[in-house]
């Protein structure tokens, strides 16, 4: 997505995903993300955790290849856009949970064998995305992964300056995440994902994927 720092700051960050999800028809692709599929397919399915999930596409992916999945996001209109695109595909009931989470004050209880994070970003200042990221770490079981999928700076078509600065690369991701002991660090990439630019034509932007498992 796009982070535009000149976003106005009214409301909270929860006042603000709402309103965008509610004025909008659809804001993501409805397409899994390449980097979700690419890394989660090898994993054994169970249970999942997925933090910000917007309008639901990879939790719908997860159930499909056989995951109980809870998917949370702090707008209710994006949590409903979700269930409604669940209803449509025929994922089975009770597959997805979808539940409303504001994940910088509340946090689902109970361990997850998956616990994913795709582009869980906010232009909002009063968003501190690394306190959730690492109490997404403690959610994870034994055995189990946590994913985050992350936006690791600006597309090439950005105009310089137009986004926020600070994009944390994998290197930093995994230190930021603080995993200490009892965890095996997969993967931690930098990619270039191809896109395309707001006028179509082909773009890309750099993002980078942890991938780690939680052996005791
Ligand atoms: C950039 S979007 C990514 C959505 C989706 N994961 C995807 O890849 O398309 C970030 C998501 O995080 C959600 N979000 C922002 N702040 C949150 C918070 N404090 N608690 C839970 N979800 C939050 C937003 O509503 C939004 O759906």
């Amino acid at each position: 997505m796009a982070h535009q720092h000149d976003h106005e700051q009214h409301g909270t960050n929860a006042e603000q995903w709402e309103q965008r999800y509610a004025t909008s028809d659809r804001i993501w692709s409805g397409n899994p993300n390449a980097l979700l599929v690419e890394h989660a397919t090898p994993l054994a399915p169970g249970t999942a955790l997925e933090l910000g999930c917007g309008e639901g596409a990879d939790a719908i992916w997860l159930a499909r290849q056989g995951w109980t999945v809870l998917a949370t996001d702090v707008a209710h209109a994006a949590l409903s856009k979700a269930a409604a695109h669940a209803a449509d595909e025929g994922v089975p009931a009770g597959a997805i949970s979808w539940a409303r989470y504001d994940l910088a004050t509340d946090f689902p209880a109970g361990t997850f064998d998956l616990v994913t994070a795709s582009y869980l970003h906010s232009w909002h200042q009063e968003f501190a995305r690394e306190p959730i990221l690492r109490r997404a770490a403690q959610a994870v079981a034994p055995g189990g992964h946590l994913l985050v999928i992350s936006h690791a700076g600006a597309p090439a078509h950005a105009e310089p300056g137009k986004y926020f600065p600070e994009f944390p690369d994998a290197a930093a991701t995994v230190g930021l995440l603080e995993l200490g002991g009892g965890w095996v660090v997969e993967v931690a990439a930098d990619v270039t994902v191809p896109m395309r630019g707001p006028d179509g034509a082909p773009s890309s932007r750099p993002d980078c994927i942890v991938l780690a498992r939680r052996t005791g």
